[in-house]
């Protein structure tokens, strides 16, 4: 079965085509075209994104980067696919809307079932998918990735601009919500810590790149002490707000970032990303023992983040030796059309939903849950 499918819900434009079948114990995916743009060079200047530029960027880019998925999957119009999917949500509502238009044009053209998915199940579903080899190519020269036996509970950890949320999976599409963020999200937390220590937007690759520099170069510790939030509260929810506060004082104590030498910034750097990992790694113990997960999966943005991944999978490895981990590869763990694809082949190979029964009447829902 193939699918096209469009993300737009935040700041990447992504269209990607793949092929998926059932295998023994699982599904395999086949990459047979994909193009992907960030607009984050135009957000800097913003220091964030900018919702009615990301709009109009999607829009333009859109049928460019049709064409080119197009092109590298070696399709001519109408292309060869069984269905479309598309990002409703969470998200921009602005920019989802763009994707969603664009979806349901291409649909109507070429007469083609179109289904909407939601975007942290993009995240987690695709998190689960293993790249088949090492080069990232099979012999056709596609990305081939395989989801098969997993074992359920499946403990998810999904990490990024918007989202902080440890989710329970007891099978196939049935998620629940087991903790979650009160304020901001983590991804949101290192854009903007990262902006009070003057480094550009996204601000997560910054401070991880300054972090691993002080780690790297044995640089002494902060002066600042910030606070591992939430530790005590019995629960799977974090909160990040009051550890953005703590570093706006302990920044502000210091004399203000511009006052830091370069030594000084990197080990705030490190001492910011330390209280986020430590905190994850309290919290996914105790979501752990709570699910009795058999499988843990990393998904979102910041699952890129080299030292979150190492000390998550130290604790784990450890502790819970049986528990099989998930990690997804770094270069896929950004928004993407691919995992949109992913996510809407499974349901459809599943049985879970059928091209005959395809999602009328989509629409952008900016704070979607799962
Ligand atoms: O999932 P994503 O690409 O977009 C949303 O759905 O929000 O996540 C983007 C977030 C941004 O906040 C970005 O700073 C963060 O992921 N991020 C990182 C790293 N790479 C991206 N955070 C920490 N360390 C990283 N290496
Ligand atoms: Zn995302």
């Amino acid at each position: 079965m193939r699918i096209l499918a469009i993300e737009t819900s935040c700041d990447e434009t992504g269209v990607a085509i793949l092929e998926g079948k059932k295998i023994a114990g699982g599904f395999s995916f086949t990459v047979l075209g994909q193009a992907l743009l960030s607009q984050a060079p135009l957000h800097r200047e913003y220091g964030g994104v900018y919702p009615t530029l990301a709009k109009r960027e999607h829009e333009k880019n859109l049928p460019v980067l049709l064409e080119r998925a197009l092109k590298s999957a070696g399709m001519a119009l109408p292309p060869p696919v069984d269905a479309l999917a598309v990002t409703h949500g969470p998200g921009l509502e602005p920019a989802l809307w763009t994707g969603i238009t664009f979806a349901q044009k291409l649909s109507h053209e070429w007469k083609k079932p179109l289904f909407s998915i939601n975007h942290m199940e993009g995240h987690l579903i695709s998190s689960l998918a293993r790249l088949e080899n090492n080069n990232h190519q099979n012999s056709s020269g596609k990305e081939l990735y395989l989801i098969s036996n997993i074992a359920f509970p499946v403990l998810a950890l999904l990490v990024s601009g918007g989202h902080s949320e440890f989710v329970r999976m007891d099978d196939w599409f049935k998620y629940k919500i087991i903790g979650e963020t009160l304020d901001d999200a983590v991804g949101e937390a290192f854009d903007k810590v990262a902006r009070m220590l003057g480094l550009p937007y996204p601000g997560g690759p910054e401070i991880s790149r300054l972090a691993s520099s002080a780690r790297d170069a044995g640089i002494p510790a902060s002066r600042a002490k910030l606070p591992r939030p939430m530790l005590q509260s019995g629960n799977c929810d974090v909160s990040f707000s009051g550890l953005k506060t703590a570093a706006l004082y302990a920044l502000r104590d210091m004399g203000g970032a511009k006052k830091l030498t370069a030594e000084e910034k990197a080990a705030f750097a490190r001492e910011f990303e330390d209280s986020v990992a430590e905190t994850f790694a309290a919290k996914t113990r105790r979501a752990l023992n709570e699910t009795a997960a058999r499988t843990f999966v990393l998904g979102g943005g910041v699952a890129a983040n080299a030292h979150l991944r190492t000390t998550l999978v130290t604790m784990i490895r450890k502790e819970f030796p049986d528990v099989e981990i998930h990690l997804p590869d770094s270069s896929t763990t950004g928004d993407n059309a691919v995992m949109i694809a992913e996510t809407a082949l499974i349901h459809l190979l599943a049985g879970n939903w059928k091209l005959e029964a395809p999602h009328n009447d989509i629409r952008a829902v900016g704070n979607l849950r799962l």
